[in-house]
């Protein structure tokens, strides 16, 4: 007989229906048409041997299976359970009239088990967009897919739970998930507070500067100064997420198959990445295309830790997508593209050593050393990056200190404020949000200045001996400095302080 079964193939972070046309015939042979890989092709061993191992089986017939669109890459082994299905109705071992009402996807265990697939939320979205009535998949991915309402979604740990299911001997229910009711509780504590760090007032004020521009920022200090610290802090101060921005990131992260114990993301995502990662990991590619690390922090922020340590060639991949925050794969018969805007902290040492101008340092680098070490950043990235901090390790009389710091949710209100006020300003511009996304015409437009202002940037950029590009980002920064402030007009005091923020431009920097 012949069935129809559907599934679903994710192609970027979207999905499609997958009709899977099972037919079985006098003969003997197993043959898959319709653009399936490698991996789908040995679900026939898999398929039987899980059958098998349920009193079911492979039929020693003709099987054809055909997958449509047959011009749509359908890769790995996520349809096992799909076939299965398909196999097991075709050949009269079981009976499913609401077949045609359900998606199914999951990747079978030689005893029926199912593992975990990808995109289950996208999966999910489509479901529901196509009016099915339902998604079977991996009891592992339910949460993540559960989250789309209307839509009845089954986690399943084993092949004949769906068997059960069809042939009206099931138990198994759908999972129900509030979201909202998850959306808001994730949201209230921040796993990682700014009131454990001591001390560094100036620094942390500096941060909310970033958070409340959207600037990307890069910390120098020696070893154990507090950067990372710092950094991880970050996505706490930052306004909280939407619901939309919530799924966005939700949905990639499924796609890659990396939800933390599923269910909805409502926390800014904070991706630490080694220096020593690739640039596929990092930019996302590979032979499956996966969203790299810049996509995993779609909203939330990228901590590029000891940045000077990162091959060239993968801080250099990293540059268009930091600009255009999506990221485009390109293969010879399809593009794929994966959302990436993100906020970048960076952070470096002073010298490879960990040091600079330190005459007690413990190690001491070399002018040349210092060169090779600082050559590795100019250019392209630091180029994006607003503002340039020293962190300076904190006294210990501090670091004892008992009296707690002011508390993230404290400085997240004050930062949610000015990126209101942004909101505002720019809600005439699809593009522009936020003060760190100002063309050069719009910084002109939005930062001018009084005579006085004016005549003192000029004066500070030759005095301190500043680089053209340090201009247009004083302007940004001195812009969130004022709407940090609830004022319209950007004055010398805005002025004044962001170009505190410009150290790698000074003399003995990057020059
Ligand atoms: N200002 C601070 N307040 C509290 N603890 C701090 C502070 N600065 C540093 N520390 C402590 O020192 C450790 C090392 O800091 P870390 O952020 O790893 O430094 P870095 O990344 O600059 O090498 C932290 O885990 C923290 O325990
Ligand atoms: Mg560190």
């Amino acid at each position: 007989m012949l069935v129809k079964v559907f599934g679903s193939a994710v192609f970027g972070v979207e999905a499609t229906t997958i009709t899977v046309e099972v037919n079985i015939d006098k003969g003997i042979g197993y043959h898959l048409v319709g653009l399936p890989d490698s991996a789908i092709k040995e679900s026939s061993y898999r398929i039987a041997a899980a059958l098998k191992n349920n009193n079911y089986e492979l039929p020693g017939k003709k099987i054809t299976i055909n997958m449509a669109p047959a011009d749509l890459r359908k890769e790995g082994s996520a349809y096992d359970l799909t076939l299965a299905v398909g196999i097991l109705v075709a050949s009269y071992q079981i009976k499913a009239e609401t077949l045609s009402e359900y998606v199914i996807m999951g990747e079978l265990s030689l005893d029926g088990g199912l593992q975990p697939i990808k995109g289950a939320l996208s999966i999910a979205i489509k479901a529901k967009e196509e009016g099915f009535k339902g998604l079977f998949l991996p009891i592992q991915n339910v949460k993540e897919a559960a989250i789309v309402e209307g839509l009845d979604v089954y986690g399943i740990e084993n092949v004949m739970q769906i068997i059960d299911f069809f042939e009206g001997r099931g138990t198994i229910e759908p999972t129900v998930i509030d979201t909202e009711v998850e959306f808001s509780k994730t949201l209230e504590f921040p796993e990682f507070d700014f009131s454990d760090v001591k001390g560094q007032e100036s620094i942390k004020r500096c941060m909310e500067i970033a958070a409340a521009g959207g600037h990307n920022i890069i910390l120098i200090g020696p070893p154990g100064s507090g950067k990372t610290m710092l950094a991880k802090r970050l996505p706490s101060i930052l306004p909280p997420m939407t619901m939309k921005e919530a799924l966005e990131t939700t949905k990639i992260h499924s796609v890659a198959g990396k939800t933390k114990e599923g269910g909805l993301m409502a926390q800014r995502p904070f991706r630490s990445p080694h220096h020593t990662a690739s640039s596929v990991s990092l930019v996302g590619g590979g032979s499956y295309p996966q969203p790299g690390e810049i996509s995993l922090a779609h909203n939330g922020v990228l901590f590029l830790d000891e940045l000077p340590e990162f091959k060239r060639e993968v801080l250099e991949v990293m540059r268009q997508p930091l600009e255009d925050r999506e990221v485009t794969i390109a293969r010879a018969k399809f593009t794929i593209t994966y959302p990436s805007s993100f906020m970048l902290v960076a952070s470096m040492n002073p010298s490879p050593g960990g040091y600079f101008n330190d005459p007690d340092a413990p190690v001491t680098s070399s002018p040349m050393e210092m060169q090779r070490y600082l050559s590795k950043i100019s250019g392209p990235l630091l180029d994006r990056i607003d503002i340039h901090i020293e962190v300076t390790p904190v006294p210990f009389e501090k670091l004892t200190e008992t009296r707690k710091a002011e508390s993230s949710v404290e400085i997240r209100k004050r930062v949610t404020k000015a990126r209101e006020i942004q909101s505002l300003r720019y809600e005439s511009f699809e593009n522009l949000h936020y003060n760190a996304q100002m063309s050069s015409k719009q910084v002109r437009q939005y930062c001018e200045l009084s005579e006085a202002s004016l005549q003192m940037l000029k004066t500070a950029m030759e005095r301190l001996n500043l680089s053209a590009r340090a201009y247009d980002r004083i302007l940004k920064v001195a812009r969130t400095i004022a709407d940090l402030e609830g004022s319209e007009n950007v004055n010398s005091n805005h002025i004044g302080e962001a170009i505190q923020y410009r150290s790698l431009d000074r003399d003995g920097w990057l020059g």
